[in-house]
């Protein structure tokens, strides 16, 4: 069978879940009144220390909303160059909010304060006004990468100083806390909001959380209703998203570890380019500029051995580790690339 490595989005529900979600007390959301969706609401603001939370219907939606509750039409927003609000949401920022994104390049995905202070806009009526500043933990593009501690508390502080917020695009932020051993909470503490995937690592089917105070959460929700967001008994899928943070949380270091077998491999492999050292959770990309097979070819020979994976611009490939696949298809396949490419 194909080991996919394309996206850790792919898992489907196991048996357990599937259990949990057919056990599933519901009632009528848009009404408040499921009480799954309450329990995961309760259980992930806790999580994080934040005073309440939303569930939506997936990670754009949250980042979409998250924008549209802190900013208004012709502010400005910072967020980095290859985040997935600016690269990958079809534009829902501006299309929606009318916000002007506002990029800037930045090693591993991490900004700088530095970086970001010297963009704040002055108050200059030609100037649309800088609100929010974007940061995005795990870093998708850049690999998985973890933001270093003290340059996210720094982040943190200085904006709010400024008057900006802070908005965390913390899809696989449960990755970051496994993989460094902060708490949820701790690195929520220096920012105002957090939009969480269920449907990443975790292996849920669908959904995510807004995680806020309680004014931010009360705008998301007429927001995620205007978006035509609402749900009615979605107290099933809640049920996944519950049972996924009990029983799939901390089995992410297994993924972390596999996507080290998987690097090593490619470390391997002449003209390809990647330091196992610098893959911190569960994101492998390898650059093949070196590598005189094409990236469709790359992939296509990788796919007769049953081994998919995914092209990230190019001369970028990705390959994710996650709950459906074993460390012995991982070990399978680092053998296959060893033994097509090395
Ligand atoms: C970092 C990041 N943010 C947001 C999203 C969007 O999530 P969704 O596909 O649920 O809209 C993704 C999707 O893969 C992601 O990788």
């Amino acid at each position: 069978m194909a080991m996919d490595f394309r996206s850790d989005t792919l898992t489907k529900p196991t048996p357990a879940m599937r259990e949990a979600m057919a056990r599933a007390e519901v009632g009528d959301d848009v009404f408040d009144e499921d009480p799954s969706i309450h329990a995961l609401q309760d259980e992930v603001a806790g999580l994080f220390g934040k005073e309440a939370a939303l569930f939506v219907a997936s990670g754009t939606m949250a980042n979409v909303a998250a924008v549209l509750a802190q900013t208004s039409p012709g502010t400005e927003v910072i967020c980095e160059e290859g985040c997935h609000i600016f690269q990958y949401e079809a534009g829902s920022a501006a299309a929606f909010s009318g916000v002007q994104l506002r990029t800037i390049e930045a090693d591993r995905g991490h900004l700088h304060w530095a970086d970001i202070a010297a963009r704040i806009r002055s108050d200059d009526i030609h100037a649309p006004p800088t609100v929010l500043v974007c940061l995005e933990n795990t870093h998708n593009r850049a690999g998985g990468t973890i933001y270093p501690r003290a340059v996210w508390d720094e982040i943190g502080k200085n904006a709010h100083a400024r008057q900006l917020r802070v908005h965390v695009d913390g899809a696989r932020i449960w990755n970051a806390a496994v993989a460094s051993g902060v708490s949820l909470r701790d690195m929520a503490a220096p920012v105002d909001t957090l939009s969480v995937c269920l449907s990443k690592g975790l292996g849920a089917p669908v959904g995510s959380l807004l995680v806020g105070d309680s004014e931010f959460i009360a705008r998301a929700r007429r927001w995620r209703k205007r978006l035509g967001g609402g749900m009615r008994q979605g107290g099933i899928l809640a049920a996944a998203g519950l049972h996924a943070l009990t029983h799939h949380r901390d089995r992410l270091a297994d993924d972390h570890e596999n996507a080290q077998i998987l690097a090593r491999a490619w470390a391997d492999v002449p003209g390809a380019t990647i330091d196992p050292a610098r893959v911190e959770t569960n994101i492998v990309i390898v650059e093949v500029a070196g590598m005189e097979a094409s990236d469709d070819a790359i992939i296509a020979a990788l796919g007769e051995r049953d081994v998919r994976l995914l092209g990230m611009g190019p001369r970028r490939l990705r390959m994710v580790t996650h709950l459906d696949v074993s460390r012995d298809d991982c070990e399978r396949a680092a053998a296959a690339v060893r033994e097509l490419f090395a």
